[in-house]
């Protein structure tokens, strides 16, 4: 088998002469339900006038982006017949549903809200698409569209902790992912490796935790953080294209860069390096020191005002290894365990002790904040809390943390690490450093994901909350790579988490993402694809 990748543009021929005529062939996420529509091509010069209600002057700006990318119309034809129309149908019966026709007359987008609408868009843009991706698109066969979502969080998780993704390389990643209808973005915000986000009343984080040399082997300068105005803007700018900031601070592990700054959070007061290579740390938060909730408190307090969301990400993943062993000798944490009457001595106090803790911060959250907390799901936590999300994550432990969600009445959202984590390589080797072991998800292993994990109907309306693709940084040595490790294999996150699995397809696949990654060729976006699958589209 051919391993060699290859840069798709060895495999096309670009040319800015001919004509397209679009089809439906290149839809991603594929739409729920699409006709042909009888009729003459809508000829996009033709287009004389847009109508559109003053609380969609976004999508409108939107659509004239497009119009410019795909059409090469900047102003619209004073003689031309044909319209478009974007308007909001509440008739809908899902908030991002939206219905989409063309034909020789122009194109109407209704969506249930402003999201809706915009999808419409992302919709139109692709049919727009050919397979020759330089060409101006000229006219559009008749078609209509009904189409809404299968899940309602489809995420990307960045991590710039280990590698710092600069503010404006940050948002970059955002119009490409809601181009196939991604919504959301998880801010891995802190980590044994640095911590990356503005706390005023904690200025020593910044000075003391954001820039260290070395992540493993790559033996480089890392530093940089994000202003709290940095971040306010990112939740704005990422509103304009329908895309929620999901921030995570994690607790109790992952902590080495708070606990650098400030000793006394860890069980002993040590003093600790930051952390340069990858792997689980053993310092973990105190559970049994009060300034652990008090500096929670504060920085929860401060993020509160810059993070809109109502979700916030708790972490809670590979807390120690042995997990949570500090807090077995830790005075403070015994003398907590004794005052909480936990007398067990199976390591299950400490799990324990984890709830105790992330009770107290999922209250605050709650009763201070109006938020939904997130963590990463642990086996041996066992116990989500009422209206918590939790993540399936670990490679081939999905099936418990299903079990958990269910026995739980809990929502899940599905990144197992069989399909999702994007970090790890699409074939072996293809990695800048020793690659410490990270298994190979190849495009076509990532394609048989389906978040409902053959749990039926009522999983996917009780528990099944969205699905996320994580972009881990350890080995992700440039903001380029995050696009190189994403793509293509977002797309078919997008489509899992967007499209009813009874019409999604492998085969079918392949054929609709080749004009996609044409156009990603074309616009300059670096991602990978192995030889193999292009022999096959
Ligand atoms: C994780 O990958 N540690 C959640």
């Amino acid at each position: 088998m051919k391993k060699i990748f290859l840069s798709i543009a060895l495999l096309c021929a670009a040319s800015w002469v001919a004509p397209t005529v679009a089809t439906a062939q290149n839809l991603v996420p594929i739409p729920l339900k699409m006709a042909s529509a009888q009729g003459q091509p809508l000829v996009w010069q033709n287009v004389g006038q847009i109508n559109c209600p003053d609380e969609l002057a976004n999508e409108k700006a939107h659509l004239l982006r497009v119009l410019a990318d795909r059409a090469g119309i900047t102003t619209l034809n004073d003689n031309g017949t044909a319209q478009i129309t974007l308007s909001i149908d509440t008739s809908l019966n899902d908030d991002e549903a939206y219905t989409l026709s063309i034909d020789e007359n122009g194109v109407n987008i209704a969506g249930k809200t402003a999201a809706g609408v915009f999808y419409g868009i992302m919709t139109m843009e692709q049919l727009m698409i050919d397979d020759n991706a330089s060409a101006r698109c000229i006219e559009t066969n008749p078609i209509t569209i009904e189409d809404a979502p299968r899940t309602h969080v489809r995420e990307l998780m960045v991590d710039p902790c280990r590698i710092f993704v600069p503010y404006e390389r940050l948002k970059e990643i955002v119009p490409e992912m809601a181009r196939y209808k991604l919504n959301s973005i998880h801010l891995h915000l802190v980590d044994d490796q640095a911590w990356r986000i503005e706390i005023k009343k904690y200025p020593q984080l910044i000075e003391k935790s954001t820039s260290r040399v070395g992540m493993d082997d790559m033996l480089i300068p890392i530093s940089g953080y994000y202003t709290q105005e940095q971040m306010k803007d990112f939740v704005k700018y990422c509103a304009q294209y329908h895309v929620m900031v999901v921030p995570e601070i994690e607790m109790p592990g992952h902590e080495v860069a708070a606990i650098h700054a400030f000793p006394e959070l860890t069980c002993g007061g040590k003093q600790v390096p930051i952390r340069t290579t990858c792997g689980v740390s053993n310092e973990l938060l105190c559970p049994g020191n009060e300034f652990t909730y008090e500096f929670l408190g504060n920085v929860f307090r401060e993020l509160a005002d810059v993070f809109p969301c109502k979700y916030v990400h708790l972490g809670g993943d590979e807390a120690g290894n042995p997990a949570l062993d500090c807090w077995t000798t830790c005075e403070k944490d015994k003398k907590l365990k004794k005052e909480l009457g936990i007398t067990t001595t199976d390591r299950s106090e400490n799990w324990k002790l984890q709830k105790y803790m992330f009770d107290r911060v999922i209250d605050t959250l709650r009763t201070k904040y109006d938020k939904v907390p997130m963590f990463w799901y642990e086996t041996d936590f066992k116990k989500i809390q009422e209206g918590c999300v939790t993540f399936a994550w670990r490679n081939g432990l999905t099936e418990p943390a299903v079990e958990a969600a269910i026995k739980n009445n809990a929502k899940i959202m599905m990144c197992p690490g069989d399909y999702c984590y994007f970090d790890y390589p699409m074939a072996k080797g293809d990695m800048p450093e020793i690659n410490w072991g990270m298994p190979v998800r190849t495009f076509e292993t990532v394609y048989q994901f389906d978040p409902g994990w053959g749990q039926g109907e009522d999983f996917e309306k009780n528990n099944l909350f969205g699905v996320a693709g994580t972009l881990w940084s350890e080995s992700i040595n440039s903001p380029e790579r995050i696009f190189y490790q994403a793509y293509p294999r977002s797309l078919i996150l997008a489509e899992a988490g967007w499209s009813a699995q009874k019409n999604r397809s492998w085969k079918g696949f392949l054929k609709r993402s080749r004009p996609l990654m044409l156009d990603l060729q074309h616009r300059g976006i670096t991602f990978s694809m192995p030889t193999e699958y292009i022999d096959l589209q």
